[in-house]
């Protein structure tokens, strides 16, 4: 086990560009993978409802200020519809995400939770932005399992920036909303994009410590990725640390990865969509194979699919969910891996029921 104490270490450890010493890194995030979470990778299946957003996000597709897309809603039916092709893939979860839609209202998706909950009984995992106390509670009542709400960046300057103020459209303290989720008894999931014009390495530092420090479930680690119609990508200059400045890139995504396994052991880390991206040949395996066990494949009908684009050329977009399913289960059994069945509930979870039980029976 890495000594990781030290944030200089870790700082290190992300400018570290030999390959022979990096083999510790992966070797040691593979072995706490294995030890803690085992060689099962869980399939999430992904149905991006509404590319609608009410938010500015300087870095993403689907913000306010894209005029140039086509927007769309998906309804309950089609809906419900991706989350039986989830249980016929053998899928243990699905997971809901969307923009920042007000027509996404608190009613409709609880509607939707339960028809999933009463049907297909899956695991159901919402990714709806900043949503109020109210919405959150009503949706957990309704059976929500988990919630995954990504704090993008732990500098507050940075996250200032690119998330710039909209009328009428307050903006919530996310890592208080992620405490708010644990206390609903949601499995949380947060995490960040590696490489946002204006992260320095020592912001990669911190945002570790953030996710040791807010015990999370779930974290997915990407690149930034510039899309060409976003203030991000158009005035990179104003954003950009010249001497700090993280690169997005894969050998960066990936050690945060590897760290992020061996700071938080038994998290669910997600080899996200973004990484393989980047890496279309081996992006989800290299992610796997530095402490990831989770992969989210996309169930969304391909006809959104295309328009729900946070960044371009997005791995997966024209393939179908059986032709992504056939190719994931292939790249999962050729690095030795098995498709985990269930709903794979965060190990966190497990361990903390049992230390609550310990405590009961303590106190018996
Ligand atoms: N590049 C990489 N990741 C992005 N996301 C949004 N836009 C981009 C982009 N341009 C990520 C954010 C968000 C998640 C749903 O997708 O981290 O939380
Ligand atoms: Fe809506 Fe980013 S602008 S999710």
């Amino acid at each position: 086990m890495l000594d990781l104490r030290d944030d200089a270490v870790i700082r290190s450890w992300l400018t570290e560009r030999d390959p022979t010493r990096l083999e510790t890194l992966w070797e040691a995030a593979d072995r706490v993978r294995a030890a803690q979470v085992g060689d099962e990778v869980h399939l999430r299946g992904l149905i991006e409802v509404s590319n609608i957003c009410r938010r500015a996000c300087a870095y993403c597709g689907i913000s306010v200020h894209n005029k140039a897309i086509e927007r769309y809603r998906m309804n309950r039916e089609e809906i419900l519809d991706c989350a039986r092709r989830a249980k016929e893939l053998g899928f243990g979860t699905v997971v809901i995400q969307g923009g920042e839609d007000p027509g996404l209202t608190g009613p409709f998706i609880a509607d939707c939770i339960r028809a999933i909950k009463a049907e297909v009984n899956l695991a159901v995992t919402l990714s709806l932005g900043e949503r109020t106390d109210d919405e959150l509670a009503l949706w957990r009542e309704a059976g929500a399992d988990r919630y995954l709400m990504r704090f993008e960046t732990s500098n507050p300057v940075l996250y200032a920036k690119i998330h710039p103020a909209v009328a009428n459209c307050p903006s919530l303290d996310r890592i208080a909303m992620l405490r708010r989720l644990e206390r609903l008894g949601y499995e949380v999931g947060s995490g960040v994009m590696v490489g946002i014009p204006g992260q320095t390495w020592d912001d990669l530092v911190q945002d570790l410590r953030t996710f040791q420090s807010l015990d999370l479930d779930m974290i997915g680690i990407g690149p930034w990725l510039p899309h060409p119609a976003t203030p991000l990508a158009k005035d990179i200059e104003a954003f950009d640390t010249p001497d700090q400045q993280v690169v997005n890139d894969k050998l960066t995504t990936l050690k945060m990865v590897a760290l992020t396994r061996l700071l938080v052991p038994d998290a669910n880390l997600p080899a996200t969509t973004a990484l393989a991206t980047i890496d279309k040949d081996q992006g989800r395996e290299l992610g796997l194979m530095s402490g990831g066990n989770v992969i989210m494949p996309n169930l969304t009908p391909p006809r959104y699919r295309v328009l729900y684009e946070l960044y371009p050329d997005k791995a997966c977009v024209n393939e179908t969910a059986e032709e992504c399913d056939v190719c994931l289960r292939g790249r999962i059994a050729r690095i030795g891996r098995t498709v985990g069945v269930g709903p794979g509930q965060s190990p966190k979870q497990r361990r903390k029921a049992a230390q609550q039980s310990n405590a009961n029976r303590g106190a018996a």
